[in-house]
């Protein structure tokens, strides 16, 4: 039996932070009101000329370092995010060659907004687990403030921007114990961006390239759909909510990932949050997450960790890995 362990991560973020104080010069909003509905206090920003790419580019380095994996040794590079630099060339194939995987490996970028990297992460375990791939490099890599609209206070408030990768590698032990995937395209009216390059530029007005969000519904559905996917996950292994070691949940709103532990009986000293200083950096918050709990040391080899997203789409999964 095959397996896929994560053996090495890297995150990076751009050095320009945005705080709540620096946005109520921009939008009529307070920090106390953004505190206490969201949990954010900063985020970063990247800087002009500063791409997604980039960003991808330094994490996915870090995540290779950290392996001890050298590049020319990766056969599959997946990029999850919503913000490609380019129509394409894919950002996973400039990726291969910006860190020097090899001519001939497989890469492409996958599409699943904030569940992205869940969605990444399993699609490399489903190549790695039928022998398609050895080793992967998964990136979830965004610049969220490129599509944010500056005077819409409901969503500028909540994005960022930053980048985080892990290496994977064929094993015989697990791992990544399972992972679950779903969609539901009815809910599009509920977050989306208007405009995309299959639309054609006749018709773009300035305001549909932003994000569009009705927050309130977004919020209460992805509370009920995280607290289902929590018992499913755990039910497909055979577990108990008492043997998961940490949850590493994404970033989008501190009153959601709270729920979410709730239902797992899990404390809060047991839960990643960088939701505070990075905002919702969309594909890139849990790799992010991840790599700020392992370089600190919470979260140790052999531990069991609960992975679990919800986006636009709506999409939403969740993943349960061994460390
Ligand atoms: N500052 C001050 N007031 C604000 C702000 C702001 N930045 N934004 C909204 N308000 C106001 C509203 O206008 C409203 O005022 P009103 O009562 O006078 O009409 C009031 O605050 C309450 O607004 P709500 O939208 O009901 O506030 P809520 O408590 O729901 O918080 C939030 C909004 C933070 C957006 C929350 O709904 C949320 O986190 N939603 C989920 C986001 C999410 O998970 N998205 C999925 C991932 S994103 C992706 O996939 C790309």
């Amino acid at each position: 039996m095959t397996y896929t362990r994560i053996i090495g991560t890297g995150s990076y973020l751009p050095e320009r932070v945005l705080t709540n104080h620096d946005l109520e010069d921009i939008v009529d909003t307070s920090d106390a009101w953004v505190r206490e509905r969201t949990g954010i206090a900063e985020r970063r920003v990247a800087a002009t000329g500063e791409t997604c790419g980039d960003l991808a580019r330094r994490a996915a380095q870090r995540a290779l370092d950290a392996s001890g994996v050298p590049a020319e040794e990766i056969d599959l590079v997946l990029v999850a995010t919503c913000t490609p630099d380019r129509i394409f060339p894919s950002t996973a194939s400039a990726l291969q060659r910006s860190v020097g995987v090899r001519p001939g490996a497989i890469a492409f970028d996958l599409s699943a907004a904030c569940s992205g990297f869940v969605y990444a992460l399993s699609t490399a375990d489903r190549f790695i687990r039928t022998g398609g791939a050895r080793r992967a490099l998964v990136v979830g890599a965004e610049t969220m403030t490129r599509i944010l609209d500056w005077t819409d206070r409901g969503t500028c408030v909540l994005f960022g921007d930053g980048a985080g990768a892990v290496v994977l590698e064929a094993s015989d032990t697990a791992g990544v114990i399972s992972t679950h995937l779903h969609s539901d395209g009815r809910y599009e009216p509920l977050l989306y961006v208007p405009w995309g390059p299959g639309q054609g530029y006749s018709n773009l007005r300035h305001k549909d390239r932003y994000i569009k969000m009705r927050g309130n519904e977004v919020f209460k559905i992805a509370v009920n759909t995280l607290s289902r996917i929590v018992d499913e996950t755990l039910d497909s292994a055979g577990l108990q909510k008492s043997d998961v070691d940490w949850l590493v949940p994404h970033q989008a709103n501190i009153r959601i990932i709270s729920a979410t532990a709730k239902k797992l009986n899990l404390p809060m000293d047991r839960v990643v949050v960088t939701v505070d200083r990075h905002g919702n950096t969309s594909a890139a918050s849990i790799p992010i997450a991840l790599d700020t709990a392992v370089r600190d040391g919470r979260i140790q080899r052999g531990e069991l960790l609960l992975l679990e997203a919800f986006g636009g789409g709506f999409t939403w999964g969740s993943a349960l890995v061994r460390f």
